[in-house]
């Protein structure tokens, strides 16, 4: 007889929504990344697995491996909830190579039985340790942080732990929700990672800036200390914070006296699409700052839903994107690593108020002009981007076929560079050079092959067909 992850996987094979170059469950649902890194060549994603139920459930860390970011193998299972300290889910974290040994934190999740709320009371969140010494075995797994050791001012929410190293001290950072529903991020410092000493709050938010504030993650790229995190409940308006949670960053200054981040800019969104959410970034061999994200979101029912759930799974992971400090800001590019699923090349030159059509559903498309000023595409049935500068916006929208997504919108006062990357149930949109971007997931029927362009400014149009990450489709 067959196990249900199996059937599961049986009923995703003949889909025409399965992705051919991002990566997705084999079974079941998954969500954030997990414990990125990259070992002796290797590089390990690891994400939140719930291999037999494709609406989630108690959460599992599910494996992949690579050794170009672009090509994957599936792995067993790295982690499952079968301890008393982690029994409701493995729950997010990361992982640090110390030695010889990689080192995993992440969150075991335990639900007490009774009434409760599970956010003011009957949850736990154990900050756990994991030695392995290659990335695939498990040597030693210990509770370092016991729930009951958290500060009491915050409620049940404290998870999602990521390490770093400063001089002599490993440090972690964990999201939480104090008690007063605003966000804030919990310090802890350790010499050996067993013993974890509380530090304090590496910040603290405001009433305005969400309730909880989920998967927080530190570094410095291009000289630029960054903090990165994804709140909930930051109320938004036409331009910015329109999904019903978020993912984004503050610039600042570590202040390694007060052992606090010293913030120096608004928080900036990551992503204006529909799907993204929980990014984690991490270092690669070549030194390069590589952050991917859940290509989903909790909490979209009832406004927009997943149909691939009737094939089994649900949610993928976007594109690995290499991040950059430029202009004061972060911007986001796919790797260059990706180029090599280039296929069939398609150059054209658009001139003034041309109109043309074109034909791919798997692709990387790329627009150059200078300032363009008016700019329409049609693709995957009914999907539509436009640009207008006379009102400075920038629109994704939808019809049917976003399956409740809609439209959303930006500001932008100029358009010289799109970048878009569609995969069968997919579109990654990267403005001005990563500037901005825009994911979404999408459903077209099958053989909705036409992209249509019409713009009033000559712009440099090359198409890629992409080529499958996992064989022929
Ligand atoms: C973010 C998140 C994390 C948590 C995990 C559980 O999507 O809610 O905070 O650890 O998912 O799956």
């Amino acid at each position: 007889m067959l196990a249900n992850e199996d059937l599961l996987a049986l009923m995703s094979y003949d889909d025409k929504w399965q992705l051919a170059y991002h990566q997705m469950p084999v079974s079941g649902w998954m969500n954030d990344p997990n414990g990125s890194i990259q070992v002796d060549g290797t590089y390990h994603l690891y994400y939140q697995y719930q291999p037999n139920s494709a609406n989630g459930g108690a959460t599992h860390w599910g494996h992949k491996t690579s050794t170009d970011l672009v090509h994957f193998c599936d792995e067993p299972i790295f982690l499952s909830p079968d301890q008393a300290f982690d029994r409701d889910g493995v729950y997010s974290g990361s992982a640090i190579q110390v030695g010889d040994d990689i080192h995993y934190f992440y969150t075991g999740n335990v639900k007490e039985a009774g009434f409760h709320d599970y956010t003011f009371s009957g949850r736990q969140q154990n900050v756990i340790h994991v030695v392995s010494p290659d990335g695939y075995q498990i040597n030693q797994r210990e509770v370092v942080i016991p729930h009951k050791d958290f500060p009491d001012e915050f409620t049940d929410h404290i998870r999602d732990p990521k390490l770093f190293q400063h001089e002599d001290y490993f440090y972690m950072i964990l999201g939480g929700r104090l008690r007063t529903n605003k966000g804030a991020i919990l310090l802890y410092r350790s010499t050996n990672l067993s013993d974890w000493t509380y530090r304090g709050y590496f910040l603290s938010g405001d009433d305005d800036q969400g309730y909880m504030w989920e998967c927080p993650d530190t570094f410095t790229v291009d000289g630029q200390d960054v903090l990165m995190f994804s709140p909930q409940g930051v109320i938004g308006d036409r331009y910015h914070f329109q999904n019903t949670h978020n993912a984004g960053y503050l610039l600042g200054q570590f202040d390694w006296e007060k052992e606090q981040f010293d913030v120096q800019s608004p928080f900036y969104e990551l992503d204006q699409g529909f799907d993204f959410y929980a990014p984690q970034s991490f270092v690669d061999e070549q030194g390069r700052r590589i952050m991917w994200a859940w290509f989903g979101l909790p909490d979209i029912s009832p406004e927009y839903s997943n149909p691939t759930v009737a094939y089994g799974w649900q949610h993928a992971m976007t594109l690995p994107r290499q991040l950059f400090y430029e202009e004061g800001q972060l911007k986001q590019r796919v790797v260059s690593d990706y180029q090599k699923l280039r296929a069939h090349h398609q150059q054209i030159l658009a001139c003034k108020d041309s109109q043309g059509k074109l034909a791919g559903q798997v692709y990387e498309l790329e627009i150059k002009g200078e300032n363009i000023r008016d700019l329409s595409l049609d693709l995957r049935q009914d999907t539509k981007i436009s640009y207008h500068a006379d009102s400075q916006e920038f629109v994704l929208a939808h019809g049917p076929s976003g399956c409740g997504r809609r439209k959303r919108c930006l500001k932008l006062k100029q358009l010289d560079h799109l970048h878009i990357y569609s995969d069968w149930s997919s579109l990654e949109i990267f403005i001005n050079d990563g500037q901005q971007v825009m994911s979404t997931r999408v459903y077209p029927d099958k053989g909705q092959d036409t992209i249509h362009l019409q713009t009033d400014s000559p712009c440099d149009i090359d198409l890629w067909d992409l080529k499958s990450s996992k064989g022929d489709k």
